[in-house]
């Protein structure tokens, strides 16, 4: 961990360009982790959680996981009846459009910046070891 004290006051700070210049300073799976934890806290936690259930379900351990799965989540019945596992590919998929991998569920965001989508796809990952 001898490149967080560097990194925290970078995140901080985070402006997208900060975001940015972070992520490619750090590099590697570790820099990934840490700008992607703060952009999962940025993007998703307005409606995700790691452990417990928001507007969307939790996502801890998602990468794997087959859609529709966290029992007593009100999910769509298109997530419900879909056969989609979560893995790295289809994650970048549905963060650049849900809609492309799900026709009709109800989650309603994208993220158009790759950096970004990588960097939370890293961090969701590690959230399942
Ligand atoms: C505006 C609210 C909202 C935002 C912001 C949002 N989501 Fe979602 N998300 C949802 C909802 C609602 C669902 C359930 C969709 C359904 O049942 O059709 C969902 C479902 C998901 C699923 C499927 C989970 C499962 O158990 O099958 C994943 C993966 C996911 N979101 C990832 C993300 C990530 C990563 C971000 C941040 C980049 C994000 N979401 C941002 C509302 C949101």
């Amino acid at each position: 961990m001898s490149v967080q004290p560097k990194i925290i006051p970078i995140i901080a700070l985070a402006s997208g360009a900060a975001l940015l210049a972070a992520f490619a300073a750090v590099g590697g799976a570790k820099g990934d982790t840490i700008v992607g934890r703060s952009a999962f806290e940025k993007r998703c936690t307005g409606c995700h959680a790691l452990d417990h259930e928001k507007t969307g379900p939790r996502l801890a351990g998602v990468v794997g996981r087959k859609a529709g799965t966290v029992s007593g989540f009100p999910y769509s019945d298109a997530v419900k009846k879909s056969a989609v596992v979560w893995n790295e590919t289809v994650l970048e998929k549905w963060l650049t459009d849900p809609e492309t991998v799900i026709p009709d569920t109800d989650m309603a965001f994208r993220l158009d910046n790759p950096v970004e989508r990588a960097a939370i796809i890293a961090f969701l990952k590690e959230t399942g070891k």
